[in-house]
């Protein structure tokens, strides 16, 4: 008996020295570089969004006891997906295992350790986030004032394919990014009209300062691709990319905000093409609302929105946009039968981390399915962000102004049209029998 309790003993003092004398090895080089490369280096390196690099030891270092305090709070890596709701490819969350390890790190002393053990540094394309891009387009300078609000500006930047291009990768970089809320690329079809009166490359405001939608959302054109800050730019399988037809145009719409210093930006589209002709094309879709009326005061107003899809529809990610009086947004799949099933909810939306979400399945809806999105608005005084609580507030592009747009990329075969995507198919009707009547 004695001897049990001797022997126990013995083997927790063991395990104690052992877990102790682990907590004193964990390394920088060892354990923490990986962790860094895989959940932080995306943004957290010379040129990126943050605002110092996690690079090396010597970057890293002077942060050890913020970095401690941001993961143990969730607050970094910035992630806003309800774990309970959907798996994501694009996913940096750290797990409870990598947490611990950066906590361990830092409450043993932030130790370098043997340069030996360090993963290989992650390569980055100069620049990019994507490969070497095919075409890089740029836009004319634009000044930012250092106060004020400013118009969203639309730039029209010609392609000039003269065949149809498919395109593999696409990312937005502006130059100077403190003061790049989004950019959002649409693909101008060589028919549209959507304004033409535009010169290519000069930031223009179109008529209607925003409030003509038409003017604001495309017209009813594909959309390249959306920037913000933190989200990954856009890298679609092989066989599956998006479609530029000849002789179209990208059109930005900017949404410049002022940061208290003077700027000058200009946001310049890489794309890579794709090697050859993908079977499948990816489009934008948004499931919008434009009419609803936030009250003044209002806590948690509920705006909600939908889409039908006659032929089905296979889904690869979510994109959800609201301003800064957005406290939650939800997707839900309803099927058929009438199921109702969440695949994505973001129970505390940001304003300032606008992010994708991109289904690592993607996911296949029978005929009939609808996608319904709904977003929830908190227009009261318990709002930090809210700049008035006492308007009734409607749809506009402006931060005083909402927005409900739950943005998502379907797949189609590539040859097919828009219309065709959306118009039922006819139902193949069985041959009448007449016999046994
Ligand atoms: C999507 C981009 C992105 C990723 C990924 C990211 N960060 Fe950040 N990080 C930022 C930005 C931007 C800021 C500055 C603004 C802010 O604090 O929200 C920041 C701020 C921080 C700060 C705060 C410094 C302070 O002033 O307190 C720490 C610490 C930090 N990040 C650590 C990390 C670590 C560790 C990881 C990975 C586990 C990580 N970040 C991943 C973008 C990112």
């Amino acid at each position: 008996m004695k001897y049990t309790k001797f022997l126990t003993f013995g083997l927790l003092a063991a395990a104690a020295a052992w877990a102790a004398n682990a907590r004193q090895q964990v390394t920088f080089h060892k354990d923490v570089a990986p962790i860094l490369q895989s959940h932080c280096q995306e943004c957290h390196r010379p040129g990126e969004i943050a605002p110092f690099s996690l690079l090396s030891y010597t970057d890293a270092r002077p942060w050890a006891k913020a970095i401690k305090s941001d993961v143990v709070t969730k607050k970094m890596p910035p992630w806003f997906a309800d774990p309970r709701y959907g798996h994501f490819a694009d996913d940096r969350s750290l797990s409870k295992q990598e947490i611990d390890t950066l906590v361990a790190w830092v409450d043993g002393g932030a130790k370098e350790g043997d340069l030996k053990d360090a993963p290989k540094p992650r390569q980055y394309v100069d620049g990019w986030n994507i490969p070497k891009p095919d075409l890089v387009l740029d836009m004319n300078t634009f000044h930012i004032p250092a106060k004020g609000d400013i118009q969203y500006m639309y730039v029209v930047l010609p392609t000039k394919f003269t065949q149809d291009q498919w395109i593999q990768a696409a990312e937005a970089r502006p130059s100077d990014r403190t003061v790049v809320h989004h950019v959002v690329i649409f693909v101008r079809d060589p028919e549209s009209k959507w304004l033409r009166e535009a010169e290519p490359g000069v930031p223009y405001v179109p008529p209607g300062h925003g409030k003509d939608f038409n003017n604001t959302s495309g017209g009813g054109n594909d959309i390249l691709m959306i920037y913000t800050p933190g989200k990954v730019p856009e890298m679609w399988r092989p066989g599956l990319g998006k479609m530029i037809k000849a002789g179209s145009d990208l059109v930005l719409q900017i949404h410049y905000t002022a940061s208290g210093k003077e700027t000058d930006d200009h946001t310049k589209v890489g794309l890579v093409f794709a090697k050859e002709k993908p079977t499948e094309r990816a489009l934008t879709i948004g499931g919008n609302n434009l009419s609803f009326k936030i009250p003044p005061g209002d806590p948690n107003y509920r705006v909600d929105a939908k889409n039908v899809f006659p032929n089905g529809v296979t889904i690869l990610n979510f994109f959800p946009h609201m301003h800064v009086r957005g406290k939650a947004f939800e997707y839900r799949a309803v099927y058929p039968d009438g199921k109702s099933e969440v695949l994505l909810r973001v129970p505390k939306y940001d304003f300032f981390w606008q992010l994708d979400y991109t289904l690592t399945q993607p996911l296949i809806l029978p005929p009939g399915s609808r996608i319904e999105v709904t977003g929830w608005f908190d227009n009261s005084p318990n709002n930090p962000a809210n700049p008035d609580p006492t308007a009734t507030v409607r749809f506009g592009e402006q931060s005083w102004e909402e927005m409900m747009i739950g943005f998502y990329d379907v797949v189609m075969p590539a040859d097919m049209s828009m219309k065709e995507f959306f118009t039922p198919k006819k139902p193949v009707t069985a041959p009448t029998t007449t016999s046994g009547q």
